[in-house]
């Protein structure tokens, strides 16, 4: 059956319970402890290392979940997918990939090339086309353009949100490189004038505060057309869905986005915060927490835990 019902596919697969393999792998997987905090914004390096949660919502509404899945943490790069779909109901597509191109690199998220044909930037999810695709947030004034970048993600989590505010300072303090990022475009014509109130709605895309239990929902809000299960409501138009999740396929896990899919076979996004969204359309979201980053700005944990669960079901898309 394909009733998006996770309890009945455990059973089908004769694995026991979904619950009890995650209690198993939380277990397991906390005395893992390869890779460490990001600490290139100091804020980002006061986390508590040993932090480590796994939630998986269903199209259902049916939440699991074990660990600190209530414990906040910043969104950082994990808010991309969800500005580019805001930007694709804002705009339309034809606009949208007019200022943001949507190959994968192979490169850093910070990385500063711009595609050398059209000046684009490679895909919504590098530091540079994000913020060409934060440009795109529309308002008749920066509050109101804080306000409806707020509302994207009251949406997808089914609850109000606030950005952390020591954290964007933090980011903003630190941000020359994106600075430089923004203004290259500039030159380029690739995003408007506005360019600081564009940084620092970046910053604080960024900074947005949420649990391990958002992550879930925000991923089985993709899984599931762009209904949150949880609110019933729309979060993103169904006719872009499918846009959002083909850019997480190909580029959602930075430079190691090619391995990602071909092992694990799952649209996915990842922040330097230790979160990662995965999603299993049809069925549900997957939000795993684990600050300890590998060398390419993965959740060391959060990318075993998605491997295990990818292999243990067959949730390879393919
Ligand atoms: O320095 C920045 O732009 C970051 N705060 C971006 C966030 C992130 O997760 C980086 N990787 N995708």
């Amino acid at each position: 059956d394909s009733s998006g019902d996770l309890l009945a596919h455990t059973h089908r697969t004769g694995t026991g319970t979904l619950r009890d393999l995650l209690s198993e792998l939380h277990g397991r997987l906390a005395t893992m402890n390869d890779g460490s905090v990001a600490t290139y914004i100091p804020e980002l390096a006061k986390m508590d290392a040993d932090l480590f949660a796994i939630t998986i919502v269903g199209i259902d509404g049916r939440v699991l979940e074990v660990g600190d899945a209530a414990q906040l943490f910043s969104l950082q790069s994990m808010s991309k997918p969800f500005v580019f779909g805001q930007a694709l109901e804002d705009h339309g597509r034809e606009h949208v990939l007019g200022k943001v191109n949507v190959e994968p690199t192979g490169e850093a998220f910070n990385s500063i090339l711009l595609d050398e044909q059209t000046n684009r930037p490679f895909n919504p999810l590098v530091n540079a086309g994000a913020i060409a695709t934060a440009d795109l947030i529309d308002g008749r004034d920066f509050p109101e353009r804080l306000t409806r970048l707020l509302k994207i993600f009251e949406r997808y989590t089914g609850r109000t949100v606030h950005f952390d505010n020591s954290m964007f300072y933090s980011e903003r303090a630190t941000g020359h490189r994106n600075r430089a990022i923004a203004h290259l475009m500039r030159n380029f014509g690739m995003i408007s004038d506005r360019i600081d109130e564009t940084l620092d709605l970046y910053f604080q895309q960024c900074s947005i505060q949420v649990n391990c239990r958002d992550l879930a929902v925000m991923g089985a809000t993709l899984a599931n057309a762009g209904v949150n299960p949880i609110t019933g409501e729309q979060a993103i138009r169904a006719e872009y869905v499918k846009d959002v999740l083909s850019i997480m396929f190909t580029c959602g896990m930075y430079d190691s986005a090619g391995s990602w899919a071909y092992g694990i076979g799952l649209p996915a996004k990842s922040g330097v915060s230790g979160g990662i969204i995965a999603v299993v359309p049809g069925q549900f979201g997957i939000g795993v927490f684990s600050p300890r980053i590998d060398a390419r700005g993965n959740s060391a944990r959060g990318v075993a835990v998605c491997r295990e669960l990818s292999q243990r079901y067959g949730l390879h898309v393919f």
